[in-house]
């Protein structure tokens, strides 16, 4: 079974597909956080092209309970009756959710188009420059939906991390890999499993990115960014 957590690829394609149609996997999930490319403020969605998986998912929201006459296990007590059948969760995204979700859905190829394109302007800008590197978007194959923008500097991740900072632009990092973190840990997975995610994680820090940043601040990321990086 393939699972795509694509909860940074809302509005992305592979292969000409877009990324949720699960074309190349048994179900995707996405995320409507906040601060994902479309938002109902918290909640996400699951895609699947398989009605087994679909009607499984639709009872897991709900506790596990179906009130559909053809699903039921045992002979129907009468109209009130259902049947709580697996162990679910409460996963309902509200109607209130859901209306903001239908809105932001119609702006999603807009919120692309913004990301994309202060994505070129900070990759003409920083593409010369020595002890900064960026990730490569295959567009042959693959059309990022650019939810973050990463950088990698070759030294002293810390130290640009903080003048970033101090500067005023709100950097993070994305991400610890995710078995050093202390749950992993405790089921005894231990540093080294992944030295190239080990290597990117030391290296990397996020650049702002967001469909209403202006041009201004766009150019003033770029020119603290050249700052902190040709500063060593
Ligand atoms: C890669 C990835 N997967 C899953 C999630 C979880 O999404 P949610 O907070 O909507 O459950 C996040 C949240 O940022 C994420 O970045």
């Amino acid at each position: 079974m393939v699972l795509e957590d694509a909860a940074h690829a809302f509005g992305a394609e592979y292969r000409g597909a877009k990324i949720g149609s699960c074309c190349y996997s048994d179900m995707a999930i996405l995320s409507f956080h906040a601060v994902k490319h479309i938002t109902t403020g918290e909640g996400g969605m699951v895609t699947t092209n398989n009605e087994s998986y679909y009607k499984k998912l639709l009872m897991f929201r709900t506790h596990g309970i179906t009130r559909d006459p053809s699903l039921l296990s045992n002979k129907t007590e009468g109209p009130w009756y259902y049947e709580m059948q697996s162990l679910g969760f409460n996963y309902r995204l509200t109607d209130f959710q859901s209306a903001l979700g239908i809105q932001q859905l119609r702006k999603l190829d807009q919120f692309i188009a913004a990301r994309r394109r202060i994505v070129t302007l900070y990759k003409a800008a920083f593409k010369n420059l020595s002890g900064l590197t960026m990730l490569n978007e295959n567009e042959t194959i693959a059309k990022s939906a650019w939810h973050i923008f990463p950088i990698m500097v070759r030294t002293k991740r810390r130290a640009k991390f903080e003048l970033l900072r101090q500067a005023g632009i709100g950097v993070n990092v994305h991400y610890l890999p995710v078995y050093l973190q202390p749950y992993y840990q405790g089921l005894g997975y231990l540093p080294g499993l992944c030295p190239i995610a080990e290597k990117y994680y030391s290296q990397t820090i996020t650049l702002p990115l967001y469909p209403k940043m202006s041009d201004a601040e766009v150019q003033y990321v770029i020119d603290q960014v050249k700052k902190v990086v040709a500063d060593g």
